[in-house]
């Protein structure tokens, strides 16, 4: 037996939370990972322990969301919980640092609060003002365990003795409140003290009762007055319990939010501010008692992920006059966040803050925020002191903002930009030797994380920032591998098998809101909900998810089953296709050269082929029979109606090969050799400059190397050229736009009313390059099994990627020098991987865990189409 010390058990968590404090399931599953320098470690036993009591030795491989060990916690249960493990090897580790998993409120009569408003006279037109509501309380003794669980109808914000409680922001966050309210748990023992106390919330409309949408929108979707759902549960030193819940006992009062919106900014007159409004002595005799309303429509449910949370602060890179004399101030950065500014003038001076993600002539760039106005402004409440404010209930998309009527000079560390998203933790890099490439993908994690704002967003400056099921249908692969998304993306599937029960079909969005679009299912939208499960499962390993949405999923696949009828080919009604391809005119952005319908009918093969795997994995043998056919049925019918003899598309476009070829839809190997060299042709004719929208941008370097097309996959990767993925780097995007050309050659704006220059579907490319140009893919759910496959080509003399799989980190890095290629992989224990040199002459070899070191020889990177650097090309200038 090896000792015990060269085997650790390392981040032990439970679900998909790295805070398992609340969580909404009484049987959580937990998952560990384990370092070792001992090679090709697998496990072949564990033991947890769940409060003392222990599982004994288990048998087992398992560590990825391994079932609940112990008996259903019930509400407010509390435990312990460490794990320890041991390897074929025969080592063994120690006990894991325990991690403390906490139920929260399980069942719905947990919630005795009611949900407290202020009268209904005092609502306005959104953006509506914010609100404080408070309660005095007495606590009687010395606390020794308090939770607060609490969530809103519109967005809150609590304090316990005038101290901000958590640190999240816009919580509860936006669901399909309708179907589910989320709450959040706090641990607030260390806020309260033995005496008088009280809790303060102010409420804002959010996306309650806030506008949402394009073209004017809709406000008071959800009701038309804010509300608190706030209950206060100690735990005394002697024993005994305190409960202070919403009800009619709390009073509340207009604060000095005038007015917050989150499309519109946020109003904060400094002047009405009520020190002491969240603290016991304050006297709140004048105040109003709130009005006590139903829980409903909302079940409340715990987070499945992290909150929105600051996550950092950005310093101005340059400070600019504008010509009527306000300060432009350039964050080089375009990102969703808010500004914090540090301010001293005099009493009722209304500084205002307007945020663009653009410049047009040196001006703030709004046209493309539309109706979106993202414009703050702090009105100063007292000439004697400097103060710091950050607006609460708003959020912005901007790398510009312009500070009108500023006091005096701005001084270093009087602005700052606080970049807010959910709190994800982050599992994945890439670098390689091509600058602009790396700048793509910065760009493309930028993105990410300014759409990944509780849900997952188009974009996070307009009129929209809505749940699009398609733009995280081509980036959910993207996604999962830069940041453990599991958590955030399950509570947005869970939304959008709610909206799916309530309308009968997945709508565009999620949550839904009637906007223009009727409910006529469009392909490639509806079904993120097959495919983004599928990822997930892929990414992250996690089957129950499968289970949880398979209903969801069949439910999808059998509708479009039966509008399809007997010809199986989806030939009618609403599409958009193959959306934004560079080929449609900018107020036409559905009007693609690929046929809609050959689009349709391919996802429509590719997503029922994938329910058969699904249904497969479930052990629902009957489904997986019924789905396979349907699914070859489906293939033949498109290669019948949309391949010709020759071998040619009806849609002789790069989408349409991309989508043949990945969905696998011809039947016959040289059908399929045809397309890829079609594919490639065209590639070439077009210039090596890319012709796909948003469905054939995420395939068509995976269909070029398939093909064996790799140099052409690298051309059209580095072009710099209109249309391409690097153009917009040449143009000095920070973050990928949603048109190959928002901002087109001559430097203008795009005139289309839809042009956003932060919209991670057109970076959905950055998954092949971890795949493919660095080499790291998940070959099994969880990455269980690696795959290592890389592609050197386009010149490049090295690339890595890293990511942090489920089993611990793993990583590929190669160099190439002259015809030398120099690869290492580490693989994390527990894990194997397949290595697929590029050189054709050598085996596959299947490899454990452990750092391994490989070279074999290559072509020339001289030899190499795309070999030449790129010239006249600057990152990160300015737009
Ligand atoms: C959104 C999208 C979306 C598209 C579909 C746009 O307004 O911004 O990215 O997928 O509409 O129509």
């Amino acid at each position: 037996m090896t000792t015990a010390h060269n085997v650790r058990v390392t981040s032990l968590t439970c679900e998909h939370l790295r805070e398992p404090l609340g969580i909404g399931v009484p049987r959580p599953r937990l998952s560990w990972s384990v370092a070792t320098a001992a090679p090709n470690w697998v496990q072949s036993a564990y033991e947890i322990e769940v409060s003392g009591t222990s599982t004994g030795r288990v048998e087992s491989a398992e560590s990825v969301l391994v079932a609940w060990p112990s008996a259903d916690l019930g509400s407010r249960d509390r435990c312990g919980v460490r794990v320890r493990v041991w390897g074929s090897d025969g080592t063994a580790s120690d006990w894991s640092d325990p991690i403390h998993v906490e139920a929260g409120l399980l069942a719905a009569d947990d919630w005795r609060a009611a949900a407290a408003s202020v009268p209904a006279a005092w609502h306005r037109p959104p953006p509506g003002p914010a609100f404080h509501l408070r309660r005095g309380f007495h606590v009687r003794g010395p606390v020794v365990r308090a939770r607060l669980y609490a969530t809103a109808h519109g967005l809150y914000e609590l304090s316990l003795n005038g101290q901000t409680v958590g640190d999240s922001l816009l919580t509860p966050g936006w669901t399909s409140y309708r179907h589910r309210l989320r709450y959040a748990t706090y641990d607030v023992t260390d806020l309260l003290r033995p005496g008088g106390n009280a809790i303060g919330a102010s409420l804002a409309d959010g996306w309650y009762r806030g506008r949402l949408g394009f073209r004017g929108g809709l406000t008071e979707v959800y009701g038309d007055r804010v509300a608190l759902i706030a209950q206060l549960e100690l735990t005394l030193a002697d024993g005994t319990r305190q409960e202070i819940c919403t009800d009619g006992a709390w009073t509340c009062h207009p604060g000095p939010v005038r007015s917050a919106g989150l499309y519109e900014g946020e109003h904060h007159d400094a002047r009405d501010e009520l020190p002491g409004w969240n603290t016991a002595g304050y006297d709140d005799r004048d105040w109003t008692p709130v009005e006590t309303l139903g829980l409903e429509p909302s079940p409340l449910v715990a987070p499945t992920g992290p909150p929105v949370r600051p996550i950092e602060t950005v310093r101005p890179r340059s400070v600019d006059r504008g010509s009527d004399g306000s300060l432009i101030v350039d964050f080089g950065q375009n990102l969703s966040g808010r500004l914090r500014i540090r301010v001293r003038g005099e009493r009722g001076q209304t500084v205002t803050l307007r945020h663009a993600e653009v410049l047009d002539r040196g001006e703030l760039a709004t046209r493309p925020l539309r109706t979106a106005a993202q414009e703050d402004r702090y009105t100063i409440g007292s000439d004697d002191r400097t103060q710091t404010w950050e607006p609460r209930f708003t959020i912005h998309g901007f790398r510009y903002a312009q500070l009108e009527h500023w006091p005096g000079q701005l001084g270093d560390g009087d602005v700052e930009a606080v970049v807010c998203h959910t709190d994800m933790r982050r599992t994945g890099w890439f670098d390689c030797s091509h600058p602009l490439l790396n700048r793509l993908h910065d760009n493309a994690v930028w993105s990410m994380r300014g759409n990944f704002v509780d849900l997952p967003t188009d974009c996070p400056q307009r009129d929209e920032r809505l749940g699009w099921t398609g733009d995280i249908q081509v980036f959910a692969p993207t996604a999962s591998f830069l940041y453990d998304c599991a958590g955030m993306l399950t509570s947005w599937l869970e939304d959008l098998a709610a909206e799916q029960r309530q309308y009968k079909t997945v709508p565009h969005y999620v949550p839904w809101l009637p906007l223009i679009f009727s409910l006529e299912p469009a392909a490639a939208w509806g079904d993120a909900a097959v495919i983004v499960p599928w990822v997930l499962y892929q990414r992250f390993g996690d089957t129950g998810l499968l289970r949880r949405q398979y209903s969801s999923m069949t439910a999808w696949v059998d509708q479009i089953i039966g509008l399809v009828g007997d010809n199986l080919l989806w030939d009618k009604g609403f599409q958009f296709g193959d959306w934004l391809d560079p080929a449609a005119p900018p107020d036409l952005p559905g009007a693609a050269l690929t046929d809609r319908y050959l689009v349709a009918t391919a996802y429509h093969a590719y997503t029922t082929q994938l329910l058969a795997e699904i249904a497969a994995v479930l052990d629902e043998a009957d489904d997986h029979l019924r789905y396979a056919a349907h699914a070859a049925a489906v293939r033949q019918a498109f290669a019948d109606e949309f391949l010709a003899p020759s071998g040619r598309l009806s849609s002789d476009t790069q989408t349409a090969y991309a989508l043949a070829l990945q969905f696998e839809l011809l039947p016959k190997p040289e059908q399929r050799e045809r397309a890829g060299r079609r594919l490639a042709e065209l590639v070439a004719q077009g210039g090596h400059r890319i012709g796909t929208g948003f469905v054939g941008t995420p395939l068509i370097c995976d269909a070029l190397t398939a093909a064996s097309e790799v140099d052409t996959a690298y051309q059209l990767l580095l072009q710099t050229r209109h249309p391409s993925w690097l153009y917009p780097v040449t143009m000095g995007a920070t973050t990928i736009w949603e048109r190959w050309d928002s901002l087109l050659p001559d430097g203008t704006i795009n005139p289309s009313g839809m042009t956003s220059f932060n919209h991670y579907a057109l970076g959905a490319v950055a998954d092949w390059l971890h795949r493919t140009v660095a080499g790291l893919a998940p070959a099994a759910p969880g990455y269980r099994l690696i795959r290592v496959a890389p592609r050197p080509g386009g010149g490049l003399t090295h690339a890595q990627a890293e990511h942090h799989t489920p089993y611990g980190p793993a990583a590929v890095a190669w160099t190439r020098t002259g015809t030398r290629f120099d690869l290492t992989v580490t693989v994390p224990p527990g894990a194997h991987a397949r290595v697929e040199l590029p050189a054709p002459d050598v085996m596959p070899v299947e490899i454990g865990s452990g750092t391994h070191h490989f070279t074999c020889a290559v072509r020339a990177a001289a030899d190499d189409p795309t070999a030449a650097e790129p010239t006249n090309l600057h990152v990160g200038d300015d737009v």
